[in-house]
């Protein structure tokens, strides 16, 4: 990868957490700034709360932690569904004139999210509500409508298996008169047209190659957003747990035992020495 398309390690975080900061934080900035038709300089704005929903779906997996931070800092109250917690709904009394997480100076902080809980990892990452999405679809559907009374018109699938829900959540529940927006890490599949709604679908695998010229300019409009915002404490990385024993052998190791770490947090291999 090309130097300016990467984020320079912010200066309050692990090596570790900045390896694994790049994928899941760009996807979930092209899903909101490109899909959902938010301004890429909204998030170190300081913009004022907004009266508004944002739907995020696997609020708790890797694009998710930063969709649900990003949504939050812009200043929506955001809905995340995920699947642990043992709660069906939950609605946070987060009021929204303290969006902001209050900033973590301490170098090196490695914050540990309680990733075996996704309903308390998305409380502490600032979720305005959550839903359980083991749940079936009318059960989420109506969950969806009483918390945020249809008062929402941008919903992102940050898992990719989101998208028959999202389109009835955004053509039968949303109240929003003006245009909808629908972004997806799912760019595989067939998908219907939403009535009323543009849908974006997510593509970061083509980054580095060339011809991808529009990817990379904006690409390089998030990363100073990013870095600013992880060390400001606004945003926190996810989660890592470091694998195996380090070195390419150790590498090869992991691959060969399939091992992926504890849910919610990204494992990271030691190739070489920093
Ligand atoms: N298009 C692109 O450019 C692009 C880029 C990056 C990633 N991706 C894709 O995006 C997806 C997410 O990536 P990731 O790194 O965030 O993965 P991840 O950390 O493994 O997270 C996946 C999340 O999906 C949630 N999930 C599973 N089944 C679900 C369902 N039925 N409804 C709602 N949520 C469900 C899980 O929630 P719980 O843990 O709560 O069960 C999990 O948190 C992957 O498919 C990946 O391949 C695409």
């Amino acid at each position: 990868m090309d130097a300016p398309l990467t984020i320079p390690t912010p200066k309050n975080i692990s090596f570790e957490q900045a390896a694994t900061l790049g994928v899941g934080s760009y996807t979930a900035s092209l899903g909101l700034f490109e899909g959902l038709n938010i301004p890429p300089d909204h998030p170190t704005s300081n913009p004022e709360p907004k009266d508004e929903w944002v739907i995020v779906f696997g609020g708790a997996g890797s694009v998710g932690q930063y969709a649900v931070q990003l949504a939050k800092t812009c200043g929506y109250k955001v809905l995340a569904s995920c699947s642990e917690g043992g709660e069906e709904v939950s609605n946070f009394p987060n009021p929204l004139s303290s969006y902001r997480i209050p900033s973590s100076s301490t170098p090196y902080t490695v914050y540990c999210p309680p990733s075996d809980d996704g309903t308390q990892l998305l409380k502490s990452l600032s979720a305005t509500a959550t839903l359980n999405h083991t749940l079936d679809h009318a059960n989420q559907l109506a969950a969806i409508r009483s918390l945020t009374g249809g008062n929402f018109s941008r919903v992102f699938d940050a898992a990719g298996y989101s998208y028959p829900l999202a389109a009835k959540a955004l053509s039968e529940i949303s109240t929003a008169a003006g245009p909808k927006y629908f972004t997806t890490t799912d760019d595989w599949s067939p998908l219907d047209e939403i009535p009323g709604t543009k849908t974006h679908r997510i593509t970061l695998g083509p980054i580095g190659r060339e011809g991808e010229e529009k990817l990379h300019e904006n690409i390089k409009k998030y990363i100073p957003v990013i870095k600013t915002l992880v060390e400001e404490g606004t945003v926190f990385t996810n989660g890592v747990e470091v694998l195996g024993e380090g070195g390419i052998e150790g590498l090869k190791g992991v691959l060969e035992k399939g091992e992926k770490g504890e849910k919610g947090k990204k494992g990271v291999v030691m190739v070489g020495g920093v």
